[in-house]
């Protein structure tokens, strides 16, 4: 396997609306998707659409709804071996509203019992460890993400997606991981400062460069900073006006883990991964549509254009 992903599956419903109504209103809706979603599954669709062998670990429920998640999940060619079905839990839903103009509301029922378990994780222990990469998508326990990193093989690229609040799982993974990623909100919790503009996100991805990880990329201001040691390049954000914003951050992990296997440079990867979010955002709904030859091309066209 190139890649497992540690994360969130579930069925992603996206309506698509002129505006949403106001209590009491109704409007019709325009359109309609229903597709395989949740955080790690969009990273294993994204993993999987740039040509990478991609395993999930996660939970699913068993209801006619994980039937339908597992089905599209094997169409996409992932690995479902890992993903449990949990007796009497109901797969999570994801409802993601969307105004034109991009206003987006997401509504999410993700219970308790589809969240992670120490021994879901345990008994996919010889997946992981036999992972070129391994993506630990934070949103999941802390003792889970634990139990996933006791797993990973001494060679595996971890990379981290989010800023656990457990301090204990948060201190690991910054000595531990070789990729950190995270947004704006949560580069302020793994720095214990916020982390408003592109100046404040390049010292703090410097100073986490130092305390471990190989690559830091972080959300900073409308820009993306990567970091390694020694350098930095500050991404723009690129494509035109957004579509819906779901699933950006989950399309810019699969970017820059595909062009980070491939061999790419830190800063290269950040292309990949920008170029890789601007697609997504461009879609409705978080589900990536990604060509790993588009994906190359438009990252190269964009840093020349951009100068970078
Ligand atoms: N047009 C764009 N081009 C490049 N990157 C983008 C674009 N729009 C959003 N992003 C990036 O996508 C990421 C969204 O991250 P996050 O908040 O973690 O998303 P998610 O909701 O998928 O978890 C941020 O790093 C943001 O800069
Ligand atoms: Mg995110």
């Amino acid at each position: 396997m190139d890649v497992v992903v540690v994360g969130q599956v579930g069925r992603d419903l996206v309506l698509r609306v002129g505006g949403v109504p106001g209590a009491g209103g109704s409007a019709p809706v325009r359109g309609r998707v229903e597709v395989l979603g949740g955080k790690g599954a969009n990273q294993a669709v994204a993993c999987a659409q740039l040509g990478l062998a991609v395993g999930l670990v996660g939970v699913v429920g068993d209801d006619r709804a994980a039937d339908d998640v597992l089905a599209q999940a094997r169409a996409d060619g992932i690995d479902v071996r890992h993903v449990v079905r949990r007796a009497g839990a109901a797969t999570a839903l994801l409802l993601d509203v969307v105004a034109d103009g991009g206003e987006r509301r997401l509504l999410e029922h993700v219970a308790d019992d589809v969240l992670l378990r120490p021994a879901d994780v345990r008994s996919a222990a010889g997946a992981v460890r036999g992972a070129r990469a391994v993506l630990l998508q934070l949103q999941q326990p802390a003792p889970a993400i634990g139990a996933a990193l006791d797993a990973c093989g001494p060679d595996a690229l971890v990379v981290a997606d989010g800023a656990p609040q457990d301090d204990g799982l948060r201190e690991r993974l910054v000595a531990t991981a070789h990729v950190l990623r995270a947004d704006a909100a949560e580069a302020g919790v793994l720095v214990g400062r916020p982390v408003g503009g592109v100046a404040a996100g390049v010292e703090a991805a410097r100073e986490l460069v130092a305390r471990g990880p190989r690559v830091v990329a972080l959300e900073a201001g409308d820009a993306n900073v990567v970091a390694w040691d020694g350098g930095h390049v500050v991404v723009p954000l690129l494509g035109g006006a957004p579509v819906d914003p779901t699933g950006a951050g989950d399309s810019f992990v699969g970017g820059l883990t595909a062009a980070l296997l491939a061999g790419h440079d830190p800063a290269t990867a950040g292309w990949w991964a920008s170029a890789a979010a601007a697609s997504t955002v461009g879609r409705l709904g978080g589900r990536p549509d990604l060509d790993p030859g588009r994906l190359a091309d438009a990252a190269r066209r964009a840093r020349v254009h951009h100068g970078g």
